[in-house]
């Protein structure tokens, strides 16, 4: 298995630099978020040697737990409160999106639990359990993301430009709120 490298563009403020729109940091959080499933994944089926499947459930595990959770805090707290105020049908797409962020919780935890245990030691206990989790959770990620693509992005365009600045600010203060000083 391939070392993911976690420094690539996408890792930063809502998925990279602060020259890129919202929508498209959005974006590039969606293919990380799917390239890590896909990591999983790969964990559960023990490709590569013991020591790559370590370190990609250790990347699996940090990745949901800090970036994976910043998104879906942007999107939370930042997003999803301005697209309300739009027109209809806009409330309803959030409320529909917000609804699938609790509904996922638990397993994502899950998720995060089992790979830090198989970052630690390979356990087939543990990559047992993954793969049912992965089963459940991915198929309902993928279509949470396709959803907020077609139907919540493309909204990005009716925001003001102070409330698409305001929003990106959120975004950043986020992250270095939760790095530290
Ligand atoms: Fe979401
Ligand atoms: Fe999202």
């Amino acid at each position: 298995m391939a070392p993911v490298n976690l420094s690539q563009p996408g890792g930063g403020g809502g998925g990279g630099g602060r020259n890129r729109s919202v929508q498209e940091r959005m974006l590039r959080c969606h293919d990380k978020i799917r390239l890590f499933l896909d990591v999983a994944q790969r964990v559960v089926q023990r490709e590569g040697d013991e020591q790559q499947c370590r370190d990609g459930a250790y990347d699996v595990a940090r990745y949901f737990r800090e970036s994976f959770a910043d998104h879906t805090a942007d999107e939370n707290l930042s997003v999803f409160p301005r697209l309300a105020g739009l027109a209809e049908p806009a409330l309803a797409f959030a409320d529909r999106a917000i609804a699938e962020h609790v509904r996922d919780e638990l397993l994502v935890s899950e998720l995060v639990t089992l790979c830090d245990q198989l970052a630690l030691a390979e356990a087939d206990p543990a990559r047992v359990r993954l793969a049912a989790v992965l089963a459940e959770l991915t198929p309902r990620l993928l279509d949470h993301l396709a959803f907020e693509e077609e139907f919540l992005f493309p909204l990005f365009a009716q925001l003001a430009p102070a409330e698409e600045a305001a929003m990106s600010q959120e975004m950043f203060d986020r992250r270095d709120a939760r790095r530290g000083p």
